[in-house]
């Protein structure tokens, strides 16, 4: 693989920043050329190794001074579109956390930008780097369980619900945008999309706030003002009904995202915390069981389907900017999650099915 010189730099140094840094900025031939938070670095939580780049807390400065070839925006959600465009100005390729955008209007304002810069841009839907759902996406693009005909997917955590769990930007929907729907519905809207190959073409759906309100770290009380919960049935090309559940305060949940489908000859069932695992029935050799074998059986990931994973996200970008195929989520991807967003919402006003163009 080429290690040619590559600048590199970071918008926000929270929680997901050094996940960026750890696949990005240690590949061979990367510069670590500047980070960029306005908040007290005391705050920032990125590893002490990488705690000697250049530090800014002005965007602009940083990527006039610092000149990078990629930039991660690893910031609140209100901030990934101008920083984003930002960066695409200043010539950079761009990795951007989930969900991509506020809105539809920004998200695809950030394709068309990258589009006319001639730019790379990947949105980390993370989960595409999971072992098993990258094999069920083989398996069901070999067709190995015939047609599609059902899907069920559910994203169950319980964090929220926590008291001690304090108020924080993400229960703020003039910052966030969204609650479980944005934090985990986008991962659940692309996941199936990637393992299915599938499209959506309608959807119904709800969201509701179900902690009116929360302590911050310092006792004092905020209203709750993104979702927690959110349900929707969609139907997919081909004709295929998919029914979503998501939650943040579901006692007892820590991260459970799991998704089902079922073909013509068989059903398959991914875990995140699974990952090297599936559970799978496939083919007509064992449809004998099914009358009084219930569960499905458990089947580890090939060792050398295993073996051979590269991470698509974020550290992909890398090795397409240097000019290899690489099958990253792109913005495209991200608009593609971005409008089921905005569709929910409309369905939750109207009460209707929303079509999705
Ligand atoms: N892909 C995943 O699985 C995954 C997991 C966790 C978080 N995320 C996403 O990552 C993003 C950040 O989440 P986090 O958990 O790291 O949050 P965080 O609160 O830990 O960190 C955010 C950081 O951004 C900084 N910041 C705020 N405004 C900024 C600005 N204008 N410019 C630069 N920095 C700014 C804050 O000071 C803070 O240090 C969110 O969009 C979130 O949805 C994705």
């Amino acid at each position: 693989m080429s290690t040619a010189p590559l600048r590199y730099a970071v918008f926000g140094a929270g929680g997901i920043a050094t996940v960026h840094l750890d696949m990005i900025a240690t590949q061979p031939g990367v510069t670590l050329v500047g980070l960029c938070d306005p908040a007290d670095p005391s705050t920032w939580r990125i590893q002490k190794n990488y705690a000697d780049a250049p530090r800014f807390t002005d965007p602009a400065t940083m990527l006039r001074e610092t000149k990078p070839d990629l930039v991660s925006v690893c910031t609140p959600n209100k901030y990934h579109a101008e920083l984003a465009l930002l960066a695409l100005q200043h010539g950079a390729h761009v990795a951007c956390e989930k969900p991509m955008a506020m809105s539809m209007a920004e998200a695809e304002a950030m394709e068309t930008a990258r589009a006319q810069a001639g730019k790379l841009g990947l949105i980390n839907f993370s989960y595409r780097n999971i072992a098993s759902f990258r094999f069920a996406r083989e398996i069901v693009a070999r067709c190995e369980l015939g047609r599609l005909l059902r899907i069920n997917c559910v994203y169950l955590q319980s964090f929220l619900g926590a008291p001690a769990q304090p108020y924080a930007w993400r229960n703020d929907v003039s910052i966030a945008g969204f609650g479980a729907l944005g934090d985990l519905g986008v991962h659940m809207l692309d996941g199936v999309r990637f393992i299915t190959g599938l499209e959506y073409e309608r959807v119904v759906g709800l969201a509701q706030i179900l902690i009116p309100e929360k302590a911050d770290a310092t006792g004092k009380m905020h209203p709750v003002t993104t979702d927690t919960n959110a349900a929707w049935l969609s139907e997919l090309s081909g004709g295929v009904i998919a029914s979503f559940e998501t939650s943040q305060v579901a006692p007892g949940y820590g991260n459970f995202f799991r998704i089902e489908l079922s073909g013509e000859h068989g059903t398959l069932v991914v875990q995140s915390d699974t990952p090297d695992d599936l559970w799978l029935h496939a083919g007509a050799s064992l449809t004998r069981y099914a009358t009084w074998k219930t569960d499905l059986p458990k089947q580890a990931v090939p060792t050398e389907f295993f073996r051979n994973l590269k991470p698509t996200t974020p550290a992909g970008i890398v090795r397409a900017i240097r000019g290899e195929v690489e099958d990253f989520p792109t913005f495209a991807d991200g608009v593609r999650a971005q409008r089921m967003l905005g569709a929910i919402g409309e369905s939750m006003q109207s009460r209707a099915w929303v079509t999705i163009g």
